[in-house]
């Protein structure tokens, strides 16, 4: 089993995705944490020295590395969905699940955590909002791109773990 959670910054992967795998009892890999130990650099320290550019290469990278492990949630970044082909590959190695929470309640978590996050760092409430809105729209279409989609403000743990069993009977 291989589970992959996309959605935009703040949506709750990376919660969301460890309650799941231990529920499940398999692993759990944050993409971003993987990035960061493989290369020995924190996200923010990858974009200031690589650029965009480079850590997007290096994101690839790492999720075709993830993409072998067996019974494993991956919970991926906000970006990674929508540069190559990963979210083709992604659907061709799991099951992809698009948390599709609202941009209004997006932004209001996004604007205590910006700090942690190079791409809303340095931002206003107001410039927050506007760029949530505005790559919200671009990177939609994307992120529909999944196989399956749960969509709510505050997605609950009960409703996740029910979606993936019956996919899970389903495909037995
Ligand atoms: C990004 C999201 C981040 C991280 C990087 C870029 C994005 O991950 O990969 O800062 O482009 O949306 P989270 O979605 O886990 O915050």
């Amino acid at each position: 089993m291989r589970i992959f959670l996309v959605g935009y910054m703040g949506c709750g992967k990376s919660s969301l995705g460890r309650e799941l795998s231990d529920r499940l009892g398999i692993s759990f890999i944050d993409l971003d944490r993987f990035i960061e130990t493989r290369y020995q650099k924190t996200i923010i320290e990858i974009f200031k020295e690589f650029g965009e550019k480079g850590f997007r290469e290096k994101e690839r990278i790492c999720l075709q590395e993830v993409s072998s492990f067996e019974n494993v949630v991956i919970a991926v970044g906000g970006g990674a969905p929508c540069f190559y082909d990963n979210m083709e590959k992604m659907k061709e190695n799991g099951s992809c699940f698009f948390l599709d929470v609202g941009e209004k309640e997006l932004v209001s978590r996004l604007k205590k955590s910006k700090q942690e996050r190079p791409l809303l760092d340095g931002k206003s409430s107001d410039e927050i909002m506007s760029f949530v809105m505005g790559m919200m729209k671009k990177r939609r279409p994307y992120y529909e791109n999944a196989q399956y989609l749960i969509k709510g403000n505050d997605i609950k743990i009960e409703d996740l773990l029910l979606r993936v069993k019956k996919i899970v009977n389903d495909d037995m």
